[in-house]
């Protein structure tokens, strides 16, 4: 009796760990202190920005939500919490998810990469519906196979192969390919999908060939018309994705060169594209500009954060969360320490004080949160209060 008790316990506890997917991974890194921080500010998040009735964030755009969304399910779910329930179904994104006859296209307006966030987000909130034992799970992945399905078809031979920006053909750039590579090689690790891996892989070996890299070891925004880089700016969420698909396809194929290579960009990353060891974007600014960050580019930090913490997720290595991991931990201090204002909203300033620069908004504020996120994982406590 009391070993079938006990068995039955086990059992459940697979059961329960294998909802949680990819978070499940649990390493002595964790820092108590910061997530509760990251709690309390999500909630400010949601009070000030949530709008029941449309489903967004106000003031946001879909693939922005996506990408907030896609964090506060990761946040629950690494912690088991349940804050936000309910949220998955009444999301915007949720909402067309469970509408068996949604228009994609009109939702994603033709952005190839908006397709991209909005599957990531779509796979946190079916894990955690499957978490919470909720319907509607089903529905969220054959939702997120349709997008894949537009990303996949959006892939050419212009360039030598790549997957298009818009369904207008005009452009190929390094963040929908990234974000190509990471779910592909993420949907292998998830249903064994041998179309996925091989997208996966003709990704990667796209990437890497294409010239989009520096010489600084940093990708810049995309191609020109000749299929030769074009030399635009290397915004900081293009070199974290990168590391997350590389990650994943590591995973999937034991290839330790692609963890080489997703830590050049990592690591150049750190090295030029920070002051004091803190991430700045190059439109980041103390003082006021006339060309700041616009509202999308005020969240990509955060983006970089998220894309390490699955890095780390995937490759689950002492050595790697001893590499990167403290880094985290630095940017979350800068968060609350200059970013973070009396009543809890976020600037896209993370590394120095403001002096009339900082700008706060629907954007910045789930960037520095996802900076929390990935610290509460992997940041460790250092330099802050354990308790
Ligand atoms: C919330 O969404 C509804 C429906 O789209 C809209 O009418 C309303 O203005 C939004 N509220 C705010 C505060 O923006
Ligand atoms: C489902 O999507 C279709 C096509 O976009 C739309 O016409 C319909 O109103 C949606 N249904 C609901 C319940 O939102
Ligand atoms: C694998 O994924 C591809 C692309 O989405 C899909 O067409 C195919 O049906 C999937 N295969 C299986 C066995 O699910
Ligand atoms: C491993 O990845 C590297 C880097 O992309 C590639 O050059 C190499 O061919 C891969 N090795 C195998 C066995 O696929
Ligand atoms: C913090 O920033 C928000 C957004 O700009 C602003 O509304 C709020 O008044 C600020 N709080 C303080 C104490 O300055």
């Amino acid at each position: 009796m009391e070993i079938f008790i006990l068995l039955s316990f086990l059992l459940l506890a697979v059961a329960g760990d294998r909802a949680l997917g990819q978070f499940s991974i649990k390493p002595a890194h964790t820092c108590p202190k910061t997530t509760r921080t990251t709690f309390e500010l999500t909630h400010h998040l949601m009070n000030k920005y949530y709008n029941w009735t449309s489903g967004r964030l106000n003031g946001g755009s879909v693939w922005t939500d996506a990408n907030a969304l896609e964090t506060v399910h990761t946040l629950m779910l690494q912690n088991k919490r349940t804050d936000w329930d309910g949220f998955a179904d009444n999301s915007y994104l949720g909402r067309h998810a469970l509408n068996t006859s949604s228009d994609w296209q009109a939702f994603t307006g033709g952005y190839i990469d908006d397709a991209g966030w909005c599957i990531l987000d779509l796979w946190a909130m079916a894990d955690y519906k499957t978490f919470r034992g909720e319907n509607g799970v089903e529905e969220y992945l054959i939702s997120a196979g349709q997008l894949y399905d537009k990303m996949s078809e959006n892939w050419d031979d212009t360039c030598g192969g790549g997957v298009w920006w818009t369904t207008d053909h005009g452009y190929k750039n390094t963040i929908t390919n990234e974000l190509f590579l990471t779910i592909s090689a993420q949907g292998y690790l998830r249903f064994g999908n041998e179309t996925y891996l091989e997208n996966a892989k003709k990704t990667w070996a796209w990437l890497e060939a294409s010239g989009m890299r520096n010489s600084e070891g940093l990708y810049n925004d995309g191609l020109d018309d000749s299929c030769v880089n074009n030399g635009e700016t290397t915004w900081t969420y293009n070199q974290g994705v990168l590391a997350s698909g590389l990650g994943a396809l590591w995973k999937a194929t034991g290839n330790r060169t692609l963890l080489k290579e997703a830590e050049i960009t990592l690591d150049a990353t750190i090295k030029d594209m920070t002051v004091n060891g803190v991430l700045k974007e190059s439109c980041d600014s103390v003082i006021e500009t006339d060309d700041p960050c616009d509202i999308d580019q005020q969240t990509f930090k955060g983006i970089w954060t998220k894309h390490l913490q699955y890095y780390l997720i995937f490759t689950n290595k002492k050595e790697k969360i001893a590499k990167y991991g403290p880094f985290l931990g630095v940017q979350s201090h800068a968060v609350t320490k200059y970013a973070t204002n009396a009543t809890d909203d976020i600037s896209n300033l993370w590394y120095a004080r403001d002096e009339g620069g900082a700008i706060y908004n629907v954007k910045s504020l789930p960037s520095g949160i996802m900076a929390h996120v990935a610290a509460a994982q992997f940041g460790g406590c250092e330099g802050s209060d354990s308790t």
